[in-house]
């Protein structure tokens, strides 16, 4: 008797917060939700030399926030650097980094550290797509998918996320992609990384909130294509549905996912649906859409970033 009262009461505790839930989201759907203050907090982001990252920079230079820049790229990092001083950043440092290199990552890491302090914010965003078809593309290539978009997230988490842990203070930030939620014909590594990455900082987010570490926060962002350059040559058959995304648009709602703690931000919101119908549609049924809306061949007019002469 008195277990069937115990689990009586759970489960109207149970049913009372998960009502309470869905209430507060549905609110925070009419009204704005409160944006964090993130001037004095230091946000690294990897792949800041060109597209998302550096607009992302910008966004938090504008802020207040202290920078930190990784990239591959040296020369094009630190016209990030140049551009988010102008843009208000009173501190911002620019480090070369290859994130596809876990020694690399965790020595510029401890520099970072020591040179600069505790990352509060990592933004892990860098990224690269080989856009082969899975038979015709070269091992190392597809190995460098997966150590760029994907193992890259493990590295700078060791780095950083202990530190968050025991201040209890942080943010996690992946930059996914639509292609990391469905698969897609022609971009089998790319969506192997993007999935891998997705499922890793949703983990992650689990084992921080299974230690009560409330104060670290988690955003996984699943944008389809960005006019960036990195999926140059490819179109959408449906704009109204699935529309190439505007790069300031991007970069703003990212930023403003991130003020506003927001677990999951796909791009457009029609992703939320088609992810949906994914869930319970036949399988016939799904493959008449992906024809119907274009999705089965999105990758046959790619032509990959272009070269910088
Ligand atoms: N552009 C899109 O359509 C799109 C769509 C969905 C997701 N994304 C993701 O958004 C992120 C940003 O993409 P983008 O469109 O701005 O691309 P981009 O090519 O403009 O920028 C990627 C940056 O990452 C850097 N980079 C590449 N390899 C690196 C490495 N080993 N170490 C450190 N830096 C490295 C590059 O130098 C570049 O500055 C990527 O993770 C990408 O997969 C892009």
């Amino acid at each position: 008797m008195s277990f069937s009262l115990e689990s009586t009461k759970e489960l109207l505790i149970f049913l009372g917060k998960s009502l309470f839930s869905i209430l507060e989201a549905l609110l925070f759907q009419v009204i704005p939700k409160p944006r964090k203050n993130v001037a004095g907090e230091i946000v690294l982001i990897t792949g800041a030399g060109s597209g998302l990252g550096r607009l992302l920079a910008l966004q938090f230079a504008r802020l207040g926030s202290v920078l930190v820049l990784w990239d591959v790229n040296k020369e094009t990092n630190e016209e990030t650097l140049r551009m988010a001083q102008e843009a208000g950043a009173t501190r911002v440092h620019a480090y070369p980094c290859d994130c596809s290199r876990k020694e690399e990552v965790y020595r510029v890491a401890d520099q970072v550290k020591r040179e600069v302090g505790d990352v509060s914010i990592l933004i892990n965003n860098a990224g690269i797509v080989t856009g082969k078809k899975f038979l015709d593309c070269p091992d190392e290539l597809m190995e460098k998918s997966l150590d760029v978009n994907f193992k890259a997230h493990l590295w700078t988490y060791k780095a950083f996320l202990p530190t968050m842990i025991a201040n209890n203070h942080g943010h996690l930030v992946c930059i996914s992609s639509s292609a990391g939620l469905i698969g897609i014909n022609g971009l089998a590594d790319y969506c192997a990384s993007k999935s891998a990455a997705f499922g890793f900082a949703e983990s992650i987010f689990m084992e921080t909130f299974a230690q009560k570490r409330k104060g670290i926060k988690t955003t996984i962002v699943c944008p389809f294509f960005i006019k960036t350059g990195m999926f140059e040559g490819c179109t959408t058959k449906c704009p109204t549905v699935l529309p190439i995304l505007d790069l300031e648009y991007a970069a703003r709602k990212i930023v403003d996912a991130i003020l506003q703690e927001q677990t999951y931000l796909y791009m457009p919101s029609s992703l939320y649906f088609l992810v949906f119908l994914k869930s319970f549609l036949p399988i016939k049924t799904r493959m008449l859409i992906a024809d119907y809306m274009g999705i089965i061949h999105i990758m046959d007019s790619f032509t990959g970033p272009k070269k910088k002469p």
